[in-house]
Protein backbone atom coordinates (compact mmCIF):
# COMPACT_ATOMS: atom_id res chain seq x y z
CA UNK A 1 0.00 0.00 0.00
CA UNK A 2 1.19 3.27 -1.05
CA UNK A 3 1.93 5.65 2.65
CA UNK A 4 1.95 9.10 -0.43
CA UNK A 5 0.09 9.87 -3.56
CA UNK A 6 1.89 8.49 -6.46
CA UNK A 7 2.29 12.12 -7.91
CA UNK A 8 4.15 13.20 -4.81
CA UNK A 9 6.50 10.49 -5.05
CA UNK A 10 7.10 11.10 -8.18
CA UNK A 11 6.69 14.62 -9.46
CA UNK A 12 8.15 15.54 -12.66
CA UNK A 13 8.16 12.07 -14.59
CA UNK A 14 10.62 12.23 -17.56
CA UNK A 15 8.94 11.81 -20.83
CA UNK A 16 10.91 8.73 -21.49
CA UNK A 17 9.00 6.66 -18.52
CA UNK A 18 5.50 5.63 -18.45
CA UNK A 19 4.35 5.78 -15.06
CA UNK A 20 1.37 4.51 -15.49
CA UNK A 21 3.08 1.20 -16.26
CA UNK A 22 4.00 1.08 -12.95
CA UNK A 23 1.03 -1.45 -11.22
CA UNK A 24 1.05 -0.08 -7.46
CA UNK A 25 -0.16 -3.58 -6.36
CA UNK A 26 2.92 -5.61 -7.61
CA UNK A 27 5.66 -3.50 -5.90
CA UNK A 28 8.58 -5.80 -5.20
CA UNK A 29 8.48 -6.53 -1.01
CA UNK A 30 12.25 -6.62 -1.01
CA UNK A 31 14.67 -4.52 -2.78
CA UNK A 32 18.01 -4.92 -2.58
CA UNK A 33 21.24 -2.70 -4.51
CA UNK A 34 24.34 -3.15 -5.15
CA UNK A 35 25.52 1.25 -4.85
CA UNK A 36 28.53 0.88 -6.88
CA UNK A 37 30.34 3.38 -9.22
CA UNK A 38 30.80 6.23 -6.87
CA UNK A 39 34.80 6.07 -7.54
CA UNK A 40 34.03 6.46 -11.33
CA UNK A 41 31.74 9.10 -10.88
CA UNK A 42 34.48 11.07 -8.45
CA UNK A 43 37.06 10.31 -10.90
CA UNK A 44 34.65 11.99 -13.99
CA UNK A 45 34.73 15.30 -12.54
CA UNK A 46 38.39 14.96 -11.61
CA UNK A 47 37.70 14.47 -7.87
CA UNK A 48 38.94 11.84 -5.27
CA UNK A 49 36.95 8.92 -4.69
CA UNK A 50 35.50 9.87 -1.82
CA UNK A 51 33.98 12.51 -3.07
CA UNK A 52 31.69 10.30 -4.69
CA UNK A 53 30.90 8.34 -1.87
CA UNK A 54 30.03 11.93 -0.37
CA UNK A 55 27.69 11.96 -3.32
CA UNK A 56 26.22 8.25 -2.81
CA UNK A 57 24.76 9.21 0.20
CA UNK A 58 22.27 11.70 -1.11
CA UNK A 59 21.60 8.92 -3.20
CA UNK A 60 20.75 6.61 -0.85
CA UNK A 61 18.83 8.98 1.04
CA UNK A 62 16.34 9.21 -2.38
CA UNK A 63 16.14 5.94 -2.85
CA UNK A 64 14.74 5.29 0.92
CA UNK A 65 12.44 7.85 1.04
CA UNK A 66 11.10 6.51 -2.54
CA UNK A 67 10.44 3.35 -0.99
CA UNK A 68 9.45 4.05 2.12
CA UNK A 69 6.54 6.10 0.46
CA UNK A 70 5.86 2.99 -2.11
CA UNK A 71 5.09 0.97 1.18
CA UNK A 72 7.79 -1.40 -0.19
CA UNK A 73 8.66 -3.32 3.44
CA UNK A 74 12.69 -4.08 3.34
CA UNK A 75 15.58 -2.81 1.23
CA UNK A 76 19.20 -3.97 1.54
CA UNK A 77 22.42 -1.73 0.45
CA UNK A 78 25.73 -3.17 -0.04
CA UNK A 79 27.63 -0.80 1.76
CA UNK A 80 31.10 -2.40 2.37
CA UNK A 81 32.31 -5.79 1.59
CA UNK A 82 34.16 -7.88 3.43
CA UNK A 83 36.87 -7.49 0.24
CA UNK A 84 36.69 -3.53 0.42
CA UNK A 85 39.10 -3.46 3.55
CA UNK A 86 41.84 -4.16 0.72
CA UNK A 87 41.27 -0.30 -0.42
CA UNK A 88 43.69 2.42 0.68
CA UNK A 89 43.50 2.99 4.15
CA UNK A 90 42.31 7.11 3.38
CA UNK A 91 39.34 5.78 1.89
CA UNK A 92 38.62 2.96 3.99
CA UNK A 93 38.94 5.30 6.87
CA UNK A 94 36.85 7.88 4.81
CA UNK A 95 34.17 5.66 4.43
CA UNK A 96 34.05 4.98 7.88
CA UNK A 97 33.96 8.44 8.79
CA UNK A 98 30.89 8.75 6.46
CA UNK A 99 29.41 5.81 7.76
CA UNK A 100 29.14 7.41 11.56
CA UNK A 101 28.64 10.85 10.13
CA UNK A 102 25.14 9.86 7.90
CA UNK A 103 23.53 7.88 10.26
CA UNK A 104 23.97 10.58 13.02
CA UNK A 105 22.55 13.23 10.57
CA UNK A 106 19.86 11.11 8.77
CA UNK A 107 18.95 9.29 12.02
CA UNK A 108 15.91 11.34 12.99
CA UNK A 109 14.28 11.95 9.92
CA UNK A 110 14.52 8.02 9.06
CA UNK A 111 12.75 7.99 12.67
CA UNK A 112 10.40 10.29 12.00
CA UNK A 113 9.14 8.43 9.16
CA UNK A 114 9.38 4.79 11.24
CA UNK A 115 11.98 3.09 9.27
CA UNK A 116 13.74 0.72 11.17
CA UNK A 117 17.11 -0.70 10.47
CA UNK A 118 18.68 -4.18 10.66
CA UNK A 119 22.41 -4.57 9.95
CA UNK A 120 23.74 -7.09 7.64
CA UNK A 121 27.20 -7.95 8.11
CA UNK A 122 29.60 -7.57 11.04
CA UNK A 123 30.36 -4.07 12.22
CA UNK A 124 32.48 -5.73 14.99
CA UNK A 125 35.79 -4.19 13.44
CA UNK A 126 34.62 -0.73 12.81
CA UNK A 127 35.94 1.98 14.78
CA UNK A 128 33.97 2.37 17.91
CA UNK A 129 32.55 5.69 16.46
CA UNK A 130 30.92 3.84 13.46
CA UNK A 131 29.82 0.96 15.74
CA UNK A 132 28.30 3.60 18.27
CA UNK A 133 26.54 5.40 15.31
CA UNK A 134 24.97 2.30 13.89
CA UNK A 135 23.98 0.96 17.19
CA UNK A 136 22.45 3.99 18.20
CA UNK A 137 20.43 4.21 15.27
CA UNK A 138 19.09 0.44 15.53
CA UNK A 139 18.11 1.09 19.08
CA UNK A 140 16.17 4.40 18.08
CA UNK A 141 14.36 2.42 15.67
CA UNK A 142 13.67 -0.87 17.30
CA UNK A 143 10.09 -0.21 17.65
CA UNK A 144 9.55 0.94 14.09
CA UNK A 145 6.92 -0.45 11.87
CA UNK A 146 7.52 0.87 8.82
CA UNK A 147 10.04 -0.20 6.06
CA UNK A 148 13.53 -2.31 7.53
CA UNK A 149 16.44 -0.63 5.92
CA UNK A 150 19.77 -2.94 6.07
CA UNK A 151 22.67 -2.06 5.36
CA UNK A 152 24.91 -4.60 4.65
CA UNK A 153 28.39 -3.44 6.04
CA UNK A 154 31.44 -5.18 6.32
CA UNK A 155 29.45 -7.80 4.43
CA UNK A 156 30.34 -10.99 2.42
CA UNK A 157 28.27 -13.81 1.59
CA UNK A 158 30.93 -16.28 2.06
CA UNK A 159 32.00 -15.45 5.38
CA UNK A 160 28.26 -15.59 6.21
CA UNK A 161 27.50 -18.92 4.62
CA UNK A 162 30.87 -19.95 6.63
CA UNK A 163 29.56 -18.29 9.55
CA UNK A 164 25.51 -20.15 9.56
CA UNK A 165 27.27 -23.40 9.05
CA UNK A 166 29.88 -23.23 11.86
CA UNK A 167 26.86 -21.87 14.46
CA UNK A 168 24.46 -24.64 12.69
CA UNK A 169 27.14 -27.25 13.48
CA UNK A 170 27.38 -26.57 17.21
CA UNK A 171 23.28 -26.60 17.59
CA UNK A 172 22.92 -29.81 15.42
CA UNK A 173 24.45 -32.77 13.92
CA UNK A 174 21.73 -33.95 11.20
CA UNK A 175 21.98 -31.97 8.18
CA UNK A 176 19.71 -28.47 7.69
CA UNK A 177 16.77 -27.78 5.63
CA UNK A 178 17.10 -24.65 3.70
CA UNK A 179 14.44 -22.87 6.29
CA UNK A 180 16.59 -24.27 8.67
CA UNK A 181 19.70 -23.24 7.34
CA UNK A 182 18.24 -19.77 6.33
CA UNK A 183 17.77 -19.33 10.09
CA UNK A 184 21.65 -18.71 11.04
CA UNK A 185 22.01 -16.28 8.18
CA UNK A 186 22.26 -12.60 8.85
CA UNK A 187 19.25 -11.92 6.85
CA UNK A 188 16.98 -14.10 9.38
CA UNK A 189 13.48 -13.60 8.99
CA UNK A 190 13.62 -11.33 5.96
CA UNK A 191 12.02 -12.34 2.66
CA UNK A 192 14.80 -13.14 0.05
CA UNK A 193 15.10 -9.98 -2.82
CA UNK A 194 12.51 -9.84 -5.26
CA UNK A 195 14.41 -7.29 -6.83
CA UNK A 196 18.46 -6.75 -6.92
CA UNK A 197 19.53 -3.64 -8.92
CA UNK A 198 23.01 -2.41 -9.24
CA UNK A 199 24.26 0.52 -10.42
CA UNK A 200 27.29 1.63 -12.65
CA UNK A 201 27.34 -1.53 -15.35
CA UNK A 202 29.11 -4.14 -13.58
CA UNK A 203 27.86 -7.63 -14.83
CA UNK A 204 29.25 -9.21 -11.66
CA UNK A 205 27.07 -10.28 -7.74
CA UNK A 206 30.64 -9.40 -5.77
CA UNK A 207 29.82 -11.92 -3.20
CA UNK A 208 26.37 -10.45 -2.02
CA UNK A 209 23.80 -12.61 -0.78
CA UNK A 210 24.60 -15.36 -2.64
CA UNK A 211 21.96 -17.75 -0.87
CA UNK A 212 19.36 -15.18 -0.51
CA UNK A 213 19.08 -14.16 -3.97
CA UNK A 214 18.95 -17.48 -5.71
CA UNK A 215 15.66 -16.30 -7.65
CA UNK A 216 15.89 -12.51 -7.53
CA UNK A 217 15.27 -10.76 -10.49
CA UNK A 218 18.64 -9.03 -11.81
CA UNK A 219 18.68 -5.26 -13.09
CA UNK A 220 21.50 -3.76 -14.13
CA UNK A 221 21.76 -0.02 -15.19
CA UNK A 222 24.67 1.98 -16.38
CA UNK A 223 24.11 5.07 -14.20
CA UNK A 224 26.43 5.44 -11.73
CA UNK A 225 25.67 5.27 -8.03
CA UNK A 226 25.55 8.83 -7.64
CA UNK A 227 23.34 9.74 -10.27
CA UNK A 228 20.84 6.64 -9.49
CA UNK A 229 17.51 8.87 -7.96
CA UNK A 230 14.02 8.30 -8.15
CA UNK A 231 13.32 7.64 -11.62
CA UNK A 232 16.02 5.56 -12.21
CA UNK A 233 14.94 3.62 -9.32
CA UNK A 234 11.09 3.87 -11.17
CA UNK A 235 12.45 2.41 -14.37
CA UNK A 236 13.89 -0.25 -12.47
CA UNK A 237 10.72 -1.29 -10.47
CA UNK A 238 8.71 -1.62 -14.18
CA UNK A 239 11.29 -3.24 -15.57
CA UNK A 240 11.12 -5.79 -12.82
CA UNK A 241 7.08 -5.87 -13.40
CA UNK A 242 7.86 -6.84 -17.01
CA UNK A 243 9.90 -9.84 -15.48
CA UNK A 244 7.92 -13.56 -15.61
CA UNK A 245 8.82 -14.89 -12.21
CA UNK A 246 9.07 -18.55 -12.88
CA UNK A 247 10.90 -20.68 -10.33
CA UNK A 248 11.39 -23.50 -12.13
CA UNK A 249 8.00 -23.97 -12.53
CA UNK A 250 6.48 -23.48 -16.12
C1 LIG B 1 30.76 1.62 -4.44
O1 LIG B 1 31.47 2.47 -5.28
C2 LIG B 1 30.91 1.97 -2.99
C3 LIG B 1 31.73 1.05 -2.20
C4 LIG B 1 32.23 -0.08 -2.64
C5 LIG B 1 32.01 1.42 -0.84
P1 LIG B 1 32.96 2.18 -5.69
O2 LIG B 1 33.86 2.84 -4.71
O3 LIG B 1 33.19 0.73 -5.85
O4 LIG B 1 33.06 2.92 -7.09
P2 LIG B 1 33.80 2.41 -8.38
O5 LIG B 1 33.29 1.04 -8.68
O6 LIG B 1 35.26 2.41 -8.09
O7 LIG B 1 33.43 3.39 -9.44
C1 LIG C 1 30.59 -4.08 -4.38
O1 LIG C 1 31.26 -3.14 -5.14
C2 LIG C 1 30.57 -3.66 -2.96
C3 LIG C 1 29.76 -2.49 -2.65
C4 LIG C 1 29.01 -1.85 -3.48
C5 LIG C 1 29.81 -2.06 -1.28
P1 LIG C 1 32.82 -3.28 -5.48
O2 LIG C 1 33.17 -2.08 -6.26
O3 LIG C 1 33.58 -3.52 -4.24
O4 LIG C 1 32.85 -4.61 -6.36
P2 LIG C 1 33.89 -5.06 -7.47
O5 LIG C 1 35.25 -4.94 -6.87
O6 LIG C 1 33.73 -4.14 -8.63
O7 LIG C 1 33.49 -6.46 -7.81
MG1 LIG D 1 32.97 -0.54 -7.41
Amino acid sequence: MLNQPLDIIFPEVPNDIDINELDIDNLPTHVSIIMDGNGRWAKLRGKKRLFGHNAGRNSLREVVRCSSDLGIKYLSCYSFSTENWARPKEEVAGLMELFAKSILAEMDELHKNNVKIKIVGDISRFPQKTQDAFNKAVEMMKNNTGIVLMPAVNYGSRDEILRAVGAYAKDHSEQPSEEEFSKYLYTDNIPDPDLLIRTSGEMRISNYLLWQIAYSELYVTDTLWPDFDRYEYLKALIAYQKRNRRYGGV
